[in-house]
């Protein structure tokens, strides 16, 4: 998939959601594994590859250093990365997807060196990148910062004991992937546990690496002098499954999320089913009831195992339409909020203030024209579209595209009333 043009998707409420949706890859894991082909030469293949526009960017930006990235079919990569590359990531491709930041460890770990362009700011705010230097230069990295150019340099790094003070998500990542070629023993405290991470770990060992405690809060890395490539098929992505969970939550019906990990879900699955959904565990994934009416329950993002920060538009997409009030509590990213002022345009009954959202539920929304201003805040609103009277026309809808493959072919299937325009 190429860069998409923006677009629009137009939905209607419709008959209450029925069958068996197929998750994919998680864009969050494949986008790490990537990265992680710089650290060693030969050829990857990846399987349950999302088709989606960051994974499609995150290649060019390897193809930009001398890679090569070809998908011979469907949800699988191959990656054929030479002995030499340019250990370099320009502002035109980190400006697209930031989660291309980590590059910056295994670059700097294999090459010597990794120049790599400052990430703006996101749409629910500032995206700062200072826990992942602060990690690097612990294991004794040089880093300065020029016309908006992130050099870093060390001959070879060596190990270090790295206490983060969040568990950071890409600081992990960008540490770990710098530590399995340092000199010694890392370990990492504090660190984030999110599945994805634990998948970027086992990829990591199947090239060699010696990594102890991953999905845990303390990860042990004895470094290694080289790594050698690997193939490894990705876990499902807890995202996506969420977001037909809210689909199915909000229009009714009983779906099947295909592939989908419940024991990756446990939190969300707890909180959707004080709400009043039976959400379990089956032997194709996880099986999904809607009640009549959604109940109102209060939610808080922390980072895993808490509540993801990327599930909370859509709890508060399902929230808009449940019965009762709900308090909502963002913890990870200040500023995302953005798309409740959206939600209002349909006739929610949202108010924020600061970090918290109350939000007063009404039987039904009100199709409106809205906009979609970052992947998770454009899916909660088109989920939002299936319980609002008339027409729900959502622009802006490319930036849906970055995280979710066939979304529009997923939902039709399943019998909601979407298209694209
Ligand atoms: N933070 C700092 N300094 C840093 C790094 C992070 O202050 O050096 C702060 C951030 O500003 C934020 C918090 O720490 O307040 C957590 O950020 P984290 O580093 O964990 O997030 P991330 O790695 O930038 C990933 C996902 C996000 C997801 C977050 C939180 C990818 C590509 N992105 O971002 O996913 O919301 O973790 O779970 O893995 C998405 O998929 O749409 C998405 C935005």
């Amino acid at each position: 998939m190429s860069d998409t043009p923006p677009s629009t998707i137009v939905v209607r409420p419709g008959p209450p959601l029925q069958g068996v949706v197929p998750i994919a890859g998680a864009k969050n894991a494949v986008l790490k594994l990537l990265a992680a082909t710089t650290l060693a030469e030969g050829r990857f293949v990846l399987r349950n590859v999302p088709d989606i526009a960051d994974v499609a960017w995150m290649g060019e930006l390897l193809e930009a250093m001398g890679m090569r990235v070809d998908r011979p079919r469907a949800g699988e990569l191959v990656v054929d990365r030479p002995a030499v590359i340019v250990p370099e990531a320009p502002y035109e491709l980190v400006e697209k997807t930031r989660a291309s930041i980590v590059v910056l460890g295994p670059l700097l770990a294999r090459c010597g060196v990794a120049r790599v362009s400052l990430p703006g700011g996101d749409d629910f705010g500032p995206r700062p990148i200072d826990m992942h230097l602060r990690a690097l230069e612990a294991l004794g990295a040089t880093i300065d910062v020029a016309h908006g150019m992130l050099e870093a340099r060390a001959t070879r790094l060596r190990g270090a004991r790295i206490v983060l003070e969040f568990p950071s998500v890409g600081a992990t990542e960008n540490t770990l992937m710098a530590a399995v070629l340092a000199r010694g023993t890392t370990t990492i405290e504090n660190a984030a546990r999110e599945p994805e991470i634990v998948d970027l770990a086992e990829f990591l060992v199947r090239m060699g690496a010696r990594i102890r405690g991953a999905g845990t809060s303390t990860v042990e890395i004895e470094g290694v002098d080289e790594l050698v490539a690997a193939d490894h098929t990705l876990v499902p992505d807890r995202i996506e499954a969420a977001t037909y969970l809210a689909a199915t939550a909000v229009a009714g019906g009983e779906v099947v999320l295909g592939g989908a990990r419940a024991d990756h879900m446990d939190l969300l699955l707890r909180k959707v089913e004080q709400m009043g959904v039976s959400a379990v565990a089956c032997s194709e994934g996880v099986r999904v009831v809607a009640p009549e009416r959604l109940r109102a329950v209060d939610v808080s993002t922390l980072p895993y195992p808490g509540l993801a920060t990327d599930y909370k538009p859509l709890l508060v997409a399902s929230l808009a339409v449940a019965d009762g009030v709900a308090i909502v509590t963002e913890n990870i990213f200040a500023g995302r909020f953005r798309y409740v002022d959206e939600l209002v345009r349909m006739g929610a009954d949202i108010r924020t203030e600061g970090h918290h959202a109350v939000v007063r539920g009404r039987e039904r929304l009100s199709g409106a024209r809205v906009r979609a201003h970052d992947i998770r805040a454009g899916a909660a609103l088109v989920v939002a579209g299936l319980r609002a009277e008339g027409e729900t026309v959502v622009a802006d809808a490319h930036h849906i595209d970055r995280g979710y493959e066939r979304f529009i072919d997923k939902l039709t299937a399943l019998g909601a009333s979407v298209e694209r325009r």
